[in-house]
């Protein structure tokens, strides 16, 4: 990883708290905000002196009118705009509001749970948090569904390269776009399935995680339509997240990438299809609630913000 750079390249850990916050409206949100940049660089100095085994981290995330209430630099970052919905005929990935986003993610609860305390006694004055999701490691990586969640991931070097900005817009290099959407499961209908019908919604045999043949791999599978070329590859830190009281089974998506451009075209295929019609049959099992798009600096810039 640059050592700049925000942790946009590691991988999963054992717990994850996911906070989305919005400014107020009418109040004067830089000072704080420039506080909350000083904030951030602390958190994640200290959590590597305090807990270097938990590889402890949060990233905070800028969405687009955010940005520019703050007035942080122009041009923003070349591909920074409010994500909008992509519409297939059967589904749509919504677009929702977003100023800023933390991915908080440590080996245990406790660190997660202070490092949000403190983003909140910042924060609070200033924004309301509008989601907040505790996403937690299932059994070998499992999503909610059942399926290994992160094995065609980028690993090694290729982490850095498809997460972070590159050369093509200097000023934001080793930056990352940070695309989010929480998704809520229909379980009931999901285990209604029998597992080789589930294997070909996904692409993958369930308990084994291997991936199918080409020839057997339904052109309608989850990875047939996310797989958009060796060369288009993003970094998914995705969480399952389960509440039984309200009933809600997810999974928490989130990617980082040194182009949106990558993510777009893999929603593309996913929500209205390749061919248009031939949509991802996951979708029938899981809904987006959410969907927004952020810019994660590097924390040269985020040192910058907070001396404005
Ligand atoms: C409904 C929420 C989602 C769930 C439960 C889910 C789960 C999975 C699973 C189980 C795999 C196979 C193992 C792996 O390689 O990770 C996978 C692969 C993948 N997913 Fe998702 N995913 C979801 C949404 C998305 C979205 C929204 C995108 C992109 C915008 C995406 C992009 C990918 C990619 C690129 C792969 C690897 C494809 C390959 O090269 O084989 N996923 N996902």
């Amino acid at each position: 990883m640059k050592p700049d750079s925000q942790n946009v390249t590691d991988y999963t850990n054992n717990n994850t708290i996911f906070m989305v916050w919005d400014f107020k409206d009418g109040l004067e949100v830089k000072r704080v905000f420039n506080k909350l940049c000083k904030l951030i660089i602390n958190l994640n100095n200290s959590a590597n002196v305090r807990f270097p085994v938990s590889r402890a981290s949060c990233v905070m995330g800028i969405g687009h009118d955010a940005w520019v209430r703050l007035q942080l630099p122009v041009p923003l970052p070349k591909e920074l705009v409010n994500f909008e919905p992509i519409i297939g005929d059967k589904h749509t990935a919504v677009s929702s509001k977003g100023d800023l986003h933390f991915h908080i993610r440590a080996d245990t609860t406790s660190i997660c749970y202070d490092m949000a305390a403190a983003v909140a006694d910042v924060l609070s004055a200033i924004a309301v948090s509008t989601d907040e999701t505790h996403g937690f490691r299932y059994w070998d990586s499992r999503s909610i569904l059942g399926f290994v969640d992160g094995t065609e991931n980028p690993q090694g070097a290729d982490r850095e390269l498809f997460s972070m900005v590159g050369d093509d817009d200097p000023a934001y290099t080793g930056g990352s776009y940070l695309f989010v959407q929480k998704y809520i499961h229909n379980l009931t209908a999901w285990k209604q399935l029998p597992t080789e019908q589930q294997e070909k919604v996904i692409g993958r045999y369930k308990e084994n995680d291997v991936e199918m043949a080409d020839d057997t791999k339904p052109a309608n599978s989850h990875i047939a339509l996310a797989n958009v070329g060796d060369d288009f590859k993003i970094v998914r830190d995705n969480m399952p997240f389960g509440n039984m009281s309200t009933n809600e089974m997810g999974t928490y998506f989130i990617a980082y990438a040194s182009t949106f451009g990558t993510v777009h075209k893999m929603l593309t295929n996913m929500f209205i299809g390749s061919p248009a019609g031939n949509y991802d049959r996951i979708l029938d099992f899981s809904t987006a609630r959410t969907g927004s798009l952020f810019f994660v600096p590097t924390f040269d810039m985020l040192d910058d913000f907070s001396s404005d």
